[in-house]
């Protein structure tokens, strides 16, 4: 999926930084405490580490457990293929997404909204409706319950009247919306570890983890991630939030990150490596984020040994109305601290 600031296309500057620096991680315990859409955690499963991955989005969550604490399709009373095709046939429904986010629904009321077409609006409702039912009847566990989300999540994505983000709909439909909402089965990484996955402020889980590597991948501009991905939470929440304004966002007072607030960015990065019980931290950044990198480089020393590593790629860029990719040069940072 699109996902602003995705480390999807350096992942390969990624690997090769910790490899230079630590060496194999195939024995390791590894550590992605803003997971986002999972890939970086995924990649450092690849090698066979034992990883441990965050994000306080909810619908990050339900990919962390996908790609990252699944080894394979958990137990379940009922096939996984036979619960794909259960709610690939599940009748659409008048349910929140149909009313609050497709014009249909919403035209009634103060916005009308058009991120989705109504049959798709219509069977994110249906779909979501059951697999809750499938959930409060036990016929899954609670593993399967995520998967079965993660799927929804991904579907939802290929179908969205957005240019990648669920910041607006747009205002001319893109094809993608008369495109009919399927989901699609996972493949999973095995590494034959035990993973885990959490869904917490980073703050409140830092002091709790220890292990070899902590990667940490925070937000480099002033854009909180919780009004950018509204939707795909509520995707994964399904609790009828009360929304507001033209573009139908779910109140996120209770989330804004410091890490997007440029007076406590620095303060709040350098707790976060002060605090973790890791001996190679790895921080990706960028040389135009909100944080002075050299200044906060040289902070570092206090803490331990530091390098840096630079690279450059291109930037996706959500905000423009046409052009999603500017083909700007920013330069991709690692910093690394050997405590
Ligand atoms: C740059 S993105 C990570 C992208 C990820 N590496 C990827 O490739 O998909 C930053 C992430 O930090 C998360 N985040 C921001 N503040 C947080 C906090 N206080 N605690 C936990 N996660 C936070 C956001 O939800 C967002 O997913």
């Amino acid at each position: 999926m699109r996902y602003i600031g995705s480390k999807r296309t350096v992942l390969p500057f990624i690997k090769t930084t910790i490899e230079e620096t630590y060496g194999n991680i195939s024995n390791a315990i590894v550590a992605d405490l803003f997971a986002g859409t999972a890939c970086v955690g995924e990649m450092f499963k690849r090698e066979g580490a034992r990883v441990l991955s965050n994000d306080y989005l909810s619908f990050s969550y339900a990919l962390q457990i996908e790609k990252i604490k699944l080894n394979g399709i958990p137990e379940s009373k009922r096939s996984y293929l036979d619960l794909i095709s259960l709610l690939n046939a599940a009748p659409g429904k008048e349910g929140f997404f149909f009313r609050e986010y497709s014009i249909e629904g919403s035209s009634h009321g103060e916005y009308t909204r058009n991120y989705f077409s109504k049959d798709n609006a219509m069977k994110i409702d249906g779909v979501r409706t059951q697999i809750e039912l499938l959930r409060v009847n036990g016929e899954i566990s609670e593993d399967m319950y995520f998967l079965l989300i993660a799927n929804l999540i991904d579907a939802v994505t290929r179908v969205s009247n957005t240019s990648g983000t669920y910041g607006a709909f747009l205002k001319v439909d893109d094809p993608r919306k008369d495109l009919p909402l399927s989901l699609c089965a996972s493949s999973f990484v095995d590494n034959g570890k035990k993973n885990e996955c959490y869904c917490k402020d980073i703050f409140e889980l830092i002091d709790d983890l220890k292990g070899d590597i902590l990667y940490l991948d925070p937000p480099y501009n002033g854009r909180q991630y919780p009004p950018y991905y509204h939707i795909l939470d509520t995707v994964t929440k399904y609790d009828n939030p009360a929304i507001y304004g033209k573009t139908g966002r779910r109140p996120y007072a209770n989330q804004i990150s410091p890490f997007c607030v440029s007076e406590k960015a620095e303060a709040a990065l350098f707790d976060v490596v002060k605090r973790a019980r890791f001996g190679n931290i790895y921080i990706s950044y960028s040389t135009d984020g909100i944080i002075d990198y050299e200044e906060f480089s040289r902070k570092l020393k206090n803490l331990g040994t530091v390098r840096v590593f630079l690279m450059q790629h291109r930037r996706y860029k959500s905000n423009s109305a046409e052009s999603e990719i500017q083909k700007k040069k920013l330069k991709e940072i690692i910093i690394h601290v050997e405590k």
